[in-house]
């Protein structure tokens, strides 16, 4: 014998054989009564859990957040106060492929975070690009339908990419960012992270201000071009996974910047871009980045199932100094995430230890699937018998005057909203002649594909050329419609 442990059934008693039935005589027909290979069996056919409807295939690490900066004049937030350092998980995602498909493919990434604060949990649910397609949540799954398999041949299908992005100009500027070489990183070390959406920050005297978040990889940006990317497809679909687990496990231990833009309250109402309007950015010039602390990713996961495959990220995890903003694809959000996690993962998937706070949880919420720990009596609030109390002085500050009709509307514009000003800004002031090259190709690369139709072909041409001409006058050549 030697000192390993024995096998033992799920419920710990010690297993015969990791290799033979239990059967009558050594040909014949097995038992019933051999519960352990039952059991083996049963929970083999309940090992997959469904795979999330978005960003199903993803990699993440645990790590640390360190605030070097005061910002105590803009946010209560006890995370974010300077010399505070707090654990956290991060996971990275492609969007639209599923648990299997190539690390490499052309799309944004997610790139979610949960903040293990002392307050609970504080989640950013983002990705690697600062806006977004669309700007109200209804639009959200037809979205996603036009990214996925269609209906009838279950093939991903660029048509219908296209059809549902130059029916919804609002996409343009997403798309940019996604037709750029950016839609290619070489891994998820190499590429920004941002919020995205414009949050509250509140202080302690309750004074608001409107803040976006953007973390800049401190590895610098690299990115494949289409055919190096598309060669890594083949080659090494796990690609981004693999980089992020060696380079930590090799202690080469990645970090991000983590930068503020602060907007005063009163100065949303009549900002020349909608603030809350998520295809949109805040130009530097009007808002500059201003640097808070740093993050560093230093310890891989030891179980991806139970900590990467059941990690649970909900934009509706805000900490007091932080609330949401009217964007409407955020108030969308608040509501989505916690919804499919209980249908993904159960009930009390915040039980689970990647996803449970490190803060002391004392909650009415009881029972349930799963559940292994209940609060103890009373059961009920209010009680006379000394069970946990709420402070209303949490909301002090969050809360602030809305009125309007009940109405279904595009957003109010503000002076220069437009779908097309900001991506031309980006084509004609931020990318390279290099930059201009790779996103004509990517973009006269994905709208070759055989099933676009000659029509959709020159709906893209009209959609870029809205963009800025000579990018419509590169496409129309490279699909030779010029
Ligand atoms: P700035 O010149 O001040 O900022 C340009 C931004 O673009 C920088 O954040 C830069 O940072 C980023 N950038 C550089 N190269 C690329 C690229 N190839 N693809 C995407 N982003 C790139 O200009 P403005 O703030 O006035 O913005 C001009 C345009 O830049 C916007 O319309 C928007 O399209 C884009 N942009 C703006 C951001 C913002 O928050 N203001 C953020 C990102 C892009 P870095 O190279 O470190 O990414
Ligand atoms: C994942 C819905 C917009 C970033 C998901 C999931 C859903 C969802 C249902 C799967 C979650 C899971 O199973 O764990 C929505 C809806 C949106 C929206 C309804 C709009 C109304 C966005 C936007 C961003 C974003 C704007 C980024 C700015 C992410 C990320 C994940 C994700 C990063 C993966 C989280 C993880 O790593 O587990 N989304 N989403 N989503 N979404 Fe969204």
């Amino acid at each position: 014998m030697t000192d390993r442990p024995i096998t033992t059934t799920d419920a710990g008693i010690p297993a015969p054989s990791d290799e033979f039935s239990l059967s009558v005589g050594p040909n014949g027909p097995l038992l019933m009564q051999d519960h352990y290979v039952i059991q083996k069996m049963a929970q083999f056919n309940r090992e997959r859990v469904p795979e999330r409807v978005v960003h199903a295939k993803g990699g993440g690490a645990y790590g640390l957040l360190q605030i070097t900066e005061d910002v105590s004049q803009f946010t209560k937030a006890d995370l974010f106060q300077k010399g505070r350092e707090t654990d956290m998980f991060l996971r990275f995602s492609t969007v639209a492929g599923e648990l299997g498909s190539a690390d490499t493919a052309r799309d944004p990434r997610g790139f979610a975070i949960k903040f293990y604060t002392e307050e609970g949990n504080y989640d950013l649910v983002g990705n690697n690009t600062p806006v977004f397609f669309i700007r109200d949540p209804s639009k959200f799954s037809d979205f996603i339908h036009s990214q996925k398999r269609r209906a009838d041949n279950h093939l991903r299908d660029n048509n219908m990419q296209w059809d549902f992005w130059t029916l919804s100009p609002e996409s343009a500027h997403q798309v940019t960012f996604l037709m750029t070489d950016r839609g290619t990183p070489k891994s998820w070390r190499h590429m920004h992270g941002f919020g995205s959406h414009t949050f509250l920050w509140y202080n302690a005297n309750g004074d608001k201000f409107w803040v976006k978040y953007h973390f800049k990889t401190d590895q610098g940006i690299e990115n494949y071009t289409a055919d190096e990317a598309a060669a890594l497809v083949a080659k090494d679909a796990d690609h981004h996974i693999r980089d992020l687990y060696t380079a930590i496990k090799n202690g080469d231990h990645p970090s991000w910047t983590v930068n503020v833009q602060i907007m005063p309250f009163e100065a949303a109402a009549d900002y020349r871009f909608n603030p809350f309007d998520l295809t949109k950015v805040w130009p530097h010039g009007d808002y500059p980045e201003i640097t808070i602390g740093r993050f560093t990713l230093n310890r891989n996961p030891e179980n991806y199932f139970a900590e990467v495959e059941q990690a649970a990220f909900e934009p509706a995890n805000l900490v007091p100094g932080i609330g949401p903003s009217p964007d409407k694809m955020l108030q969308g959000r608040l509501f989505s995430y916690p919804d499919t996690h209980r249908y993904r993962i159960g009930p009390n998937y915040l039980q689970l230890p990647v996803n449970q706070p490190k803060s002391p949880v004392h909650s009415y919420n009881k029972d349930g699937a799963m559940r292994f720990s209940n609060s103890s009596d009373p059961v009920y609030a209010p009680n006379s018998v000394g069970g946990p109390a709420a402070d209303p002085s949490i909301f002090e500050g969050e809360g602030y005057h809305v009125s309007g009709e009940i109405i279904r509307s595009a957003y109010v514009k503000h002076a220069e909203d437009d779908d097309f000003v900001q991506p031309r800004a980006l084509w004609e002031n931020v990318l390279s002649d290099t930059d201009r090259a790779h996103l004509v190709g990517n973009i006269v690369g994905h709208a070759s594909a055989p099933e676009v139709t000659g029509d959709m072909k020159k709906r893209v041409v009209d959609y870029w050329t809205n963009v800025h001409k000579d990018l419509g006058q590169g496409v129309a050549q490279g699909l030779g419609l010029a």
